[in-house]
Protein backbone atom coordinates (compact mmCIF):
# COMPACT_ATOMS: atom_id res chain seq x y z
CA UNK A 1 0.00 0.00 0.00
CA UNK A 2 1.37 3.78 -0.63
CA UNK A 3 2.20 5.59 2.13
CA UNK A 4 -1.22 7.95 1.05
CA UNK A 5 -3.63 5.53 0.72
CA UNK A 6 -4.05 5.80 4.53
CA UNK A 7 -6.07 3.08 6.20
CA UNK A 8 -8.92 4.78 7.89
CA UNK A 9 -10.21 4.00 11.21
CA UNK A 10 -12.81 0.99 9.99
CA UNK A 11 -10.38 -0.45 7.56
CA UNK A 12 -11.04 1.09 3.93
CA UNK A 13 -7.99 2.32 2.39
CA UNK A 14 -8.99 6.38 1.11
CA UNK A 15 -8.59 4.55 -2.71
CA UNK A 16 -11.96 2.19 -1.34
CA UNK A 17 -13.38 5.45 -0.41
CA UNK A 18 -13.31 6.89 -3.36
CA UNK A 19 -14.43 4.01 -5.19
CA UNK A 20 -17.10 3.54 -3.08
CA UNK A 21 -18.45 7.24 -3.67
CA UNK A 22 -18.46 6.59 -7.31
CA UNK A 23 -20.16 3.52 -6.94
CA UNK A 24 -23.19 5.87 -4.65
CA UNK A 25 -22.98 8.24 -7.58
CA UNK A 26 -23.58 5.26 -10.08
CA UNK A 27 -26.08 4.39 -7.61
CA UNK A 28 -27.88 8.10 -7.80
CA UNK A 29 -27.39 8.51 -11.61
CA UNK A 30 -29.07 4.88 -11.91
CA UNK A 31 -32.32 5.90 -9.87
CA UNK A 32 -32.54 9.56 -11.56
CA UNK A 33 -32.44 7.46 -15.00
CA UNK A 34 -35.59 4.82 -13.71
CA UNK A 35 -37.47 8.13 -12.53
CA UNK A 36 -37.21 9.83 -16.38
CA UNK A 37 -38.33 6.80 -17.31
CA UNK A 38 -41.27 6.17 -15.20
CA UNK A 39 -42.19 9.56 -15.95
CA UNK A 40 -41.84 8.44 -19.99
CA UNK A 41 -43.79 5.92 -19.35
CA UNK A 42 -46.50 8.20 -17.35
CA UNK A 43 -46.87 5.31 -14.65
CA UNK A 44 -46.93 8.17 -12.06
CA UNK A 45 -50.11 9.72 -13.19
CA UNK A 46 -48.91 12.03 -15.25
CA UNK A 47 -50.28 12.44 -18.95
CA UNK A 48 -46.97 13.40 -20.22
CA UNK A 49 -46.69 11.85 -24.07
CA UNK A 50 -43.68 10.59 -26.44
CA UNK A 51 -43.33 11.39 -29.75
CA UNK A 52 -44.82 14.90 -30.14
CA UNK A 53 -46.66 15.14 -33.76
CA UNK A 54 -44.54 16.37 -36.33
CA UNK A 55 -45.48 17.71 -39.74
CA UNK A 56 -42.83 18.28 -42.50
CA UNK A 57 -41.50 22.06 -42.43
CA UNK A 58 -40.05 24.12 -45.22
CA UNK A 59 -36.62 24.48 -43.86
CA UNK A 60 -36.11 27.97 -45.54
CA UNK A 61 -39.22 29.62 -44.14
CA UNK A 62 -38.26 28.04 -40.67
CA UNK A 63 -34.52 30.04 -40.82
CA UNK A 64 -36.56 33.47 -41.59
CA UNK A 65 -38.57 33.05 -38.41
CA UNK A 66 -35.53 32.11 -36.07
CA UNK A 67 -33.86 34.92 -37.24
CA UNK A 68 -36.76 37.35 -36.37
CA UNK A 69 -37.07 35.55 -33.06
CA UNK A 70 -33.62 35.82 -32.29
CA UNK A 71 -34.54 39.63 -32.04
CA UNK A 72 -37.04 39.18 -29.10
CA UNK A 73 -36.23 36.11 -27.10
CA UNK A 74 -32.92 35.11 -28.29
CA UNK A 75 -30.73 31.94 -29.83
CA UNK A 76 -32.20 28.90 -27.97
CA UNK A 77 -35.91 30.17 -27.74
CA UNK A 78 -35.86 31.71 -31.21
CA UNK A 79 -34.33 28.05 -32.36
CA UNK A 80 -37.54 25.95 -30.61
CA UNK A 81 -40.36 28.93 -31.65
CA UNK A 82 -39.20 28.91 -35.06
CA UNK A 83 -40.56 25.06 -35.24
CA UNK A 84 -43.34 25.09 -32.54
CA UNK A 85 -45.23 27.94 -33.83
CA UNK A 86 -45.08 26.34 -37.03
CA UNK A 87 -46.69 23.13 -35.44
CA UNK A 88 -48.72 25.30 -33.19
CA UNK A 89 -50.63 26.30 -36.72
CA UNK A 90 -50.57 23.21 -37.96
CA UNK A 91 -51.33 20.70 -35.01
CA UNK A 92 -52.48 22.68 -32.35
CA UNK A 93 -51.21 20.75 -29.35
CA UNK A 94 -49.14 20.12 -27.41
CA UNK A 95 -47.86 23.15 -28.92
CA UNK A 96 -50.04 25.34 -28.15
CA UNK A 97 -49.38 24.86 -24.60
CA UNK A 98 -45.75 24.33 -24.56
CA UNK A 99 -44.22 28.07 -23.15
CA UNK A 100 -41.90 28.96 -25.31
CA UNK A 101 -40.30 31.67 -24.15
CA UNK A 102 -39.30 30.22 -21.25
CA UNK A 103 -36.34 29.71 -23.35
CA UNK A 104 -34.79 32.61 -23.29
CA UNK A 105 -32.31 31.51 -20.55
CA UNK A 106 -30.46 29.89 -23.43
CA UNK A 107 -29.11 32.97 -24.70
CA UNK A 108 -25.40 33.72 -24.01
CA UNK A 109 -24.40 29.97 -23.97
CA UNK A 110 -27.12 29.87 -21.18
CA UNK A 111 -27.83 33.17 -19.09
CA UNK A 112 -24.41 34.30 -20.64
CA UNK A 113 -21.71 31.62 -19.17
CA UNK A 114 -20.97 30.49 -22.46
CA UNK A 115 -21.76 26.76 -22.35
CA UNK A 116 -23.17 25.01 -25.40
CA UNK A 117 -24.75 28.15 -27.88
CA UNK A 118 -28.63 28.16 -27.39
CA UNK A 119 -28.83 27.34 -30.82
CA UNK A 120 -27.86 24.14 -30.41
CA UNK A 121 -29.77 23.25 -27.03
CA UNK A 122 -33.13 24.63 -28.70
CA UNK A 123 -32.19 22.50 -31.77
CA UNK A 124 -32.08 19.59 -29.30
CA UNK A 125 -34.76 20.34 -27.50
CA UNK A 126 -37.27 20.26 -29.93
CA UNK A 127 -35.66 17.15 -31.32
CA UNK A 128 -36.55 15.58 -28.25
CA UNK A 129 -39.45 16.64 -27.82
CA UNK A 130 -41.09 15.62 -31.24
CA UNK A 131 -38.57 12.21 -31.16
CA UNK A 132 -38.96 11.02 -27.42
CA UNK A 133 -35.96 10.70 -25.42
CA UNK A 134 -32.98 8.22 -25.54
CA UNK A 135 -34.50 6.13 -22.48
CA UNK A 136 -37.75 5.58 -23.77
CA UNK A 137 -35.77 3.63 -27.07
CA UNK A 138 -36.24 7.14 -29.62
CA UNK A 139 -32.24 7.04 -30.05
CA UNK A 140 -33.04 9.47 -33.10
CA UNK A 141 -33.73 12.31 -30.63
CA UNK A 142 -30.25 11.62 -29.29
CA UNK A 143 -28.59 11.11 -32.58
CA UNK A 144 -30.38 14.63 -33.99
CA UNK A 145 -28.83 16.49 -31.27
CA UNK A 146 -25.52 15.27 -31.95
CA UNK A 147 -25.55 15.87 -35.61
CA UNK A 148 -26.63 19.25 -35.19
CA UNK A 149 -23.47 19.78 -32.36
CA UNK A 150 -21.15 18.42 -35.38
CA UNK A 151 -22.51 20.17 -37.79
CA UNK A 152 -22.46 23.06 -36.04
CA UNK A 153 -19.32 22.54 -35.21
CA UNK A 154 -17.88 21.78 -38.58
CA UNK A 155 -19.83 24.56 -40.45
CA UNK A 156 -18.89 27.86 -41.77
CA UNK A 157 -21.09 30.26 -39.63
CA UNK A 158 -23.37 31.80 -40.57
CA UNK A 159 -24.23 30.03 -42.95
CA UNK A 160 -28.05 31.11 -43.84
CA UNK A 161 -28.43 34.18 -44.77
CA UNK A 162 -32.02 35.99 -44.72
CA UNK A 163 -33.80 37.31 -47.21
CA UNK A 164 -33.73 40.90 -45.92
CA UNK A 165 -30.58 40.93 -43.34
CA UNK A 166 -31.18 44.05 -40.51
CA UNK A 167 -27.35 44.45 -41.01
CA UNK A 168 -26.42 44.86 -44.57
CA UNK A 169 -22.61 45.25 -44.33
CA UNK A 170 -20.95 41.25 -45.68
CA UNK A 171 -20.29 38.92 -42.38
CA UNK A 172 -17.26 37.17 -41.82
CA UNK A 173 -17.57 33.35 -41.60
CA UNK A 174 -15.96 31.14 -38.84
CA UNK A 175 -15.42 27.63 -38.12
CA UNK A 176 -16.00 27.18 -34.26
CA UNK A 177 -14.60 23.35 -33.73
CA UNK A 178 -17.15 23.16 -30.86
CA UNK A 179 -20.35 23.76 -29.63
CA UNK A 180 -19.98 25.78 -27.29
CA UNK A 181 -21.17 29.70 -27.68
CA UNK A 182 -18.16 31.39 -26.00
CA UNK A 183 -15.59 29.14 -28.51
CA UNK A 184 -17.70 29.95 -31.48
CA UNK A 185 -18.50 33.67 -30.28
CA UNK A 186 -15.23 34.32 -29.84
CA UNK A 187 -13.46 33.37 -32.79
CA UNK A 188 -15.99 34.89 -35.40
CA UNK A 189 -15.52 38.00 -32.85
CA UNK A 190 -11.68 38.04 -33.34
CA UNK A 191 -11.53 37.26 -37.46
CA UNK A 192 -14.54 40.22 -37.71
CA UNK A 193 -12.90 42.75 -35.03
CA UNK A 194 -16.70 43.04 -33.95
CA UNK A 195 -17.06 43.74 -30.16
CA UNK A 196 -19.88 41.56 -28.53
CA UNK A 197 -22.70 44.59 -28.16
CA UNK A 198 -22.21 45.31 -31.95
CA UNK A 199 -25.10 44.85 -34.72
CA UNK A 200 -22.85 42.58 -36.42
CA UNK A 201 -22.74 40.07 -33.83
CA UNK A 202 -25.84 40.11 -32.78
CA UNK A 203 -26.78 39.59 -36.67
CA UNK A 204 -24.25 36.80 -37.28
CA UNK A 205 -25.75 34.88 -33.32
CA UNK A 206 -29.31 35.53 -34.97
CA UNK A 207 -28.00 34.14 -38.89
CA UNK A 208 -26.13 31.39 -36.63
CA UNK A 209 -29.60 30.71 -35.31
CA UNK A 210 -31.49 30.73 -38.77
CA UNK A 211 -28.69 28.21 -39.53
CA UNK A 212 -29.53 25.73 -37.11
CA UNK A 213 -33.27 26.09 -37.15
CA UNK A 214 -33.00 25.21 -41.03
CA UNK A 215 -30.45 22.12 -40.67
CA UNK A 216 -32.71 20.80 -37.88
CA UNK A 217 -35.64 21.05 -40.13
CA UNK A 218 -33.79 19.03 -43.04
CA UNK A 219 -32.88 16.21 -40.44
CA UNK A 220 -36.58 16.30 -38.98
CA UNK A 221 -38.04 15.93 -42.36
CA UNK A 222 -35.91 13.36 -43.16
CA UNK A 223 -36.58 11.34 -40.13
CA UNK A 224 -40.23 12.01 -40.79
CA UNK A 225 -39.23 10.03 -44.11
CA UNK A 226 -38.09 7.36 -42.85
CA UNK A 227 -34.85 8.81 -44.75
CA UNK A 228 -32.99 9.79 -41.33
CA UNK A 229 -29.06 8.49 -41.31
CA UNK A 230 -27.23 9.54 -37.91
CA UNK A 231 -24.35 11.47 -39.03
CA UNK A 232 -22.10 12.12 -36.03
CA UNK A 233 -19.09 10.69 -35.20
CA UNK A 234 -18.67 12.06 -31.63
CA UNK A 235 -17.73 8.81 -29.64
CA UNK A 236 -15.32 10.63 -26.65
CA UNK A 237 -16.30 8.34 -23.89
CA UNK A 238 -15.87 5.68 -25.91
CA UNK A 239 -12.51 6.78 -27.04
CA UNK A 240 -11.22 8.58 -24.47
CA UNK A 241 -12.61 7.54 -21.37
CA UNK A 242 -14.53 11.09 -20.78
CA UNK A 243 -17.24 13.30 -21.68
CA UNK A 244 -15.89 16.15 -24.47
CA UNK A 245 -15.74 18.26 -27.21
CA UNK A 246 -13.80 16.76 -29.86
CA UNK A 247 -10.89 19.88 -30.38
CA UNK A 248 -9.31 18.48 -27.29
CA UNK A 249 -5.52 20.08 -28.29
CA UNK A 250 -7.13 23.71 -28.43
CA UNK A 251 -8.13 23.38 -24.42
CA UNK A 252 -4.85 21.65 -23.75
CA UNK A 253 -2.20 21.80 -26.14
CA UNK A 254 -0.24 18.78 -26.93
CA UNK A 255 -0.65 17.34 -23.23
CA UNK A 256 -3.95 15.71 -23.76
CA UNK A 257 -4.54 14.26 -20.67
CA UNK A 258 -5.66 10.20 -20.11
CA UNK A 259 -8.57 10.15 -17.73
CA UNK A 260 -7.56 8.35 -14.46
CA UNK A 261 -9.43 4.88 -15.06
CA UNK A 262 -7.14 4.36 -17.73
CA UNK A 263 -3.94 5.50 -15.99
CA UNK A 264 -1.38 2.23 -15.57
C1 LIG B 1 -13.21 23.46 -23.80
C2 LIG B 1 -11.89 23.06 -23.36
C3 LIG B 1 -11.59 21.59 -23.30
C4 LIG B 1 -11.75 20.66 -24.29
C5 LIG B 1 -12.27 20.88 -25.69
C6 LIG B 1 -11.30 19.40 -23.76
N1 LIG B 1 -10.90 19.56 -22.48
FE1 LIG B 1 -10.26 18.08 -21.24
N2 LIG B 1 -10.28 19.38 -19.70
C7 LIG B 1 -10.40 20.74 -19.80
C8 LIG B 1 -10.21 21.36 -18.51
C9 LIG B 1 -10.23 22.84 -18.20
C10 LIG B 1 -9.97 20.26 -17.61
C11 LIG B 1 -9.71 20.34 -16.11
C12 LIG B 1 -8.38 19.80 -15.77
C13 LIG B 1 -7.24 20.52 -16.36
O1 LIG B 1 -7.09 21.72 -16.18
O2 LIG B 1 -6.43 19.84 -17.06
C14 LIG B 1 -10.03 19.05 -18.40
C15 LIG B 1 -9.84 17.76 -17.92
C16 LIG B 1 -9.63 16.64 -18.68
C17 LIG B 1 -9.31 15.34 -18.16
C18 LIG B 1 -9.22 14.95 -16.69
C19 LIG B 1 -8.03 15.52 -16.03
C20 LIG B 1 -6.83 14.63 -16.12
O3 LIG B 1 -5.73 15.22 -16.15
O4 LIG B 1 -6.96 13.42 -16.17
C21 LIG B 1 -9.13 14.52 -19.22
C22 LIG B 1 -8.75 13.05 -19.21
C23 LIG B 1 -9.37 15.31 -20.41
N3 LIG B 1 -9.69 16.58 -20.04
C24 LIG B 1 -9.26 14.82 -21.70
C25 LIG B 1 -9.79 15.49 -22.80
C26 LIG B 1 -9.94 14.89 -24.11
C27 LIG B 1 -9.50 13.49 -24.50
C28 LIG B 1 -10.54 15.84 -24.89
C29 LIG B 1 -10.99 15.71 -26.33
C30 LIG B 1 -11.79 14.53 -26.67
C31 LIG B 1 -10.72 17.04 -24.06
N4 LIG B 1 -10.24 16.78 -22.81
C32 LIG B 1 -11.29 18.22 -24.50
C33 LIG B 1 -10.71 21.45 -20.94
C34 LIG B 1 -11.04 20.88 -22.16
Amino acid sequence: MKSNEKVENNGVSRRQMMIGTGALAAGAAMAHFGGLLKSAEAKDGSTEKWPWPYEKLDPAKTAELAYEEWYRVFCGAAVINSVFSQLREKIGEPYKSFPVDSFVFLEGGMVGWGTMCGSNTGAAMVANLIIGPRIAGAHEGHQISEDMFQWYSEASMPVFVPKTPKVTTELVKTVSDSPLCHVSVGKWMKASGFPIGSPERKDRCARVAASNAYHLVELLNDWKDGKYKPASTHAPVKEFGITAQMNCMECHGNNVPTPPMAKK
